[in-house]
This record gives C-alpha cells, structure tokens and sequence, in this order.
C-alpha cells in the first residue's frame, strides 16, 4: 500500500502540505489575516495597491512607496495589439468572460515569453506575477465590453486599480464611495487560507513552469461552482424569495424540500464569516432598498436555520452580500467571478512567488484500486 491511507483525509481537508508566512483563516473565531494583520483590518486602512504590495513584498509601504508601486502598476496595465486585437473572436460565440479570461491571460503570458519560474531570476518572477495581477482586471472590462460589442476602454494611469477596473467597465469615472466599496471587496477576497485554486496554483509553480501557467491553472480551479463561480446564487435567492414577508415560508419551504439556502454556511467557519461582517456594512454605506431587503432577509434566514437546523451555528457566507455590494456599483452578474478572479490574483501571485524559493516539487500518491496487475494485455481481435 502507498502512504494514502484511510488516515488521510478525503479532499486532503485539514492536511498541511506548506508553510506559508502569507496568511491564514481560523474558522472558530471568525478570522482571517494576510501575513500579521487582521485583512478586514487592512480593508478598513488601507488601498488595494498597499495590500499587494504587503503580499508581495512582505510589509506595508510607506506613503512614498504607494504612490510609487501604484503608478507601476497603472503602467503595467496596458495591453499589447496582439492580445487586445482577439479579445473580441474570445467572446464571440457566446463565450462568458471568465472562460474567456482563461484564454486571455494564457494568450498573453505566451506572447510575452515568461520564462519558467524554474529558470528565472526572482525579478523576473515578481515582474510576471505584476504585470499579471495588473492586466487582469483590464482584460476581465475589455472582454466584457466585447461581449455585449462594444470597443474596449482604454485603462486610466491616474485611477487607482477599483475606480479603473469600474470606469473601464462603463466609460464613467465611479463616485469616490463606490470605488471605495469595489476595492475594500477586492482586498477582502486577495487570499483565504490553502484553497482549492490557491493549491493549484502552488503545484504548478513547484513544477517550475512558468507564472501564466500556474495563473491559469489557478483559474480554472477557481471558476468551478464549488469554489468562486457562483456568487450570483445568493443574489437569485433574493430574486426567488421577491419580498421580505415571504422569507420565512420561502426559507422552511426549502430546507423542507432538502435544499441549501445559497449565501449561507461556510465549510471552515463556525461563526459570522468576518468578509461578510464587513461586506454588509459596506453595503449598508451604499443603501438602497435592495440592500434593507437583504439585511431583512439575512436576519430571518439565520432566525429560521438557528431553529430548523439547531447547532449548525449558520450564517451568511461572503457571497452573500458580495452579490449585494457589486450589484449596487453596477458590476453586472457575469463578471461577479472574474472580478473575483482580479482580486485572488494578487494572492495566487504571492503564492507564486512564496512558492517559487521552494525547490521540492509537489508530487502526492493516489491509492490504486482497480483490477490486480499485470494481466497478459489480449491481442487485438
Ligand atoms: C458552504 C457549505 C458547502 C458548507 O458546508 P459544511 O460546513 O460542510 O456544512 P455541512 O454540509 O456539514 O452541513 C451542516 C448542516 O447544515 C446544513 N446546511 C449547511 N448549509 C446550509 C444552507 N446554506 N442552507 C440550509 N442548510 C444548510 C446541512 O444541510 C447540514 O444539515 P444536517 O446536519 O441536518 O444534514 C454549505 O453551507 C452550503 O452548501 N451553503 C450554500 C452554498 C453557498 O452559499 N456556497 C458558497 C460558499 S462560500
């Protein structure tokens, strides 16, 4: 037998398989932190560009550094002809943008010859990794500009990374507050602990490919429903349930039926998810009628799972209100993920990069459980 064994638990849950000095999630207390700072802290202080610069970098930057590491940034934002020029044939079959993204971001780490990580000095790895994050969110605006045909906008060197990505959407520079909102979700969502694309993206890089390979594996994994690609359900449950007086049958209907109420419950957390916490009080900065109903519906869903599903300690999870938040500053449902995905990039990088000064490569074992080998291979007949 391999060292799989039964005491290996499925789906590797709980099994450390790293070290990392970028963070963590404790489930039971409600907390999560990107290297030694609480991230909702940092959400409330700080800009989106600071963050990144603390992932990647290992401190905070003075204010000198900010403006300095910000304007490199806007100006790794600009895309080449050769990638902007087929962005619209990417989405022209009805392709949604976050599959699109995939093919986007692999197009232009290829055309730009990022060398394997294996082989390339750390500057070289960091520029990648940056000049990735950077072209993320301007890939995800100008895909979906094509999607709906329209002409791609060109990125603002003097917009920060939230009130760029917002006006490369629609041509309008954002008010001051609902940029603020976007780039406080886009620090919330940078990391959260070894998930399911940040392990990915980590496996690739040991194997010592390149960083838009180990960018687009990230991706992938991802956009799969069980992890990023379904931020819209909690939104469709506030469709579903319409009005707040509905709540409690629609809620004791559906557990009733076996289902799952979209926007609650968490797999580490036990207590209020902390991204949720403060993406209600962002959207309640924002107001607005659909944000009372959410808070109204927030409070009888937990009132009613407390009682039908006791000791389950559920409550709403990030997608919740992350729905809430981005419908309010007018991102439309399809680019919930991929602005997602403009956000866990930063983190993906870190990763990357953390991972890139390791030389083991991650290689596990799987138990084999078929039919006993060798047996003679027949003959073609
Ligand atoms: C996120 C999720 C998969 C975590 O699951 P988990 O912590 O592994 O919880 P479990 O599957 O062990 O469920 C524990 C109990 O709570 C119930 N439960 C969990 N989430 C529920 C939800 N959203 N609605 C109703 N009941 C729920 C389960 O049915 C189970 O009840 P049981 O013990 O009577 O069978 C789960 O809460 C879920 O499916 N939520 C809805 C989907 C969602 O919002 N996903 C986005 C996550 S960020």
């Amino acid at each position: 037998m391999t060292m799989t064994d039964a005491a290996t638990p499925r789906g590797l849950k709980g099994v450390i398989v790293a070290d990392t000095a970028l963070g963590d999630v404790r489930g039971l207390e409600g907390f999560y932190h990107y290297r030694q700072y609480s991230a909702p802290e940092l959400a409330a202080k700080r800009t989106f560009e600071d963050v990144w610069y603390l992932l990647f970098e290992g401190e905070l930057p003075s204010l000198a550094r900010r403006d300095e590491y910000t304007a490199r940034i806007a100006a790794a934002r600009h895309l080449p002809a050769v990638v902007l020029d087929l962005l619209p044939a990417m989405v022209g079959a009805g392709t949604p943008p976050l599959a699109a993204l995939r093919t986007a971001l692999s197009h232009l780490a290829a055309v730009e010859a990022m060398p394997p990580t294996y082989d390339a000095d750390p500057q070289t790895i960091r520029a990648n990794a940056l000049r990735l994050c950077a072209v993320t969110p301007v890939l995800v605006a100008a895909l979906y500009r094509a999607s709906i045909g329209a002409a791609a906008i060109a990125p603002r060197d003097d917009l920060g990374s939230a009130a760029n990505y917002l006006y490369m959407i629609d041509g309008e520079v954002p008010e001051p507050a609902r940029a603020r909102a976007i780039e406080q979700y886009l620090i919330l969502a940078i990391d959260h602990g070894f998930n399911a694309s940040t392990f990915t993206a980590r496996v690739v890089t040991s194997t010592g490919a390149d960083v838009g390979a180990a960018v687009v594996a990230a991706l992938g994994a991802l956009s799969g429903p069980l992890h990023g690609g379904a931020p819209s359900r909690a939104l469709d449950t506030l469709d579903a349930i319409g009005t707040p007086e509905n709540t409690e049958a629609w809620v004791r209907r559906a557990v009733a039926d076996g289902e799952r109420i979209m926007g609650f419950g968490h797999a580490v957390y036990r207590t209020a998810d902390p991204r949720s916490v403060m993406l209600r009080d962002i959207a309640r900065s924002l107001g607005g009628p659909r944000v009372d109903f959410a808070v109204q519906v927030e409070a009888t869903v937990e009132r009613v799972l407390a009682e039908l599903k006791p000791g389950r300690e559920l409550h709403t999870n990030v997608e919740f209100y992350t729905g809430v938040v981005m419908e309010q500053c007018g991102i439309p449902r399809q680019l919930f993920t991929p602005t997602f995905a403009a956000s866990r990039v930063v983190g993906w990088s870190a990763h990357i990069l953390e991972q890139s000064t390791e030389t083991a490569i991650i290689r596990p074992s799987a138990r084999y459980v078929g039919p006993e080998p060798p047996q003679p291979v027949p003959l073609a007949s």
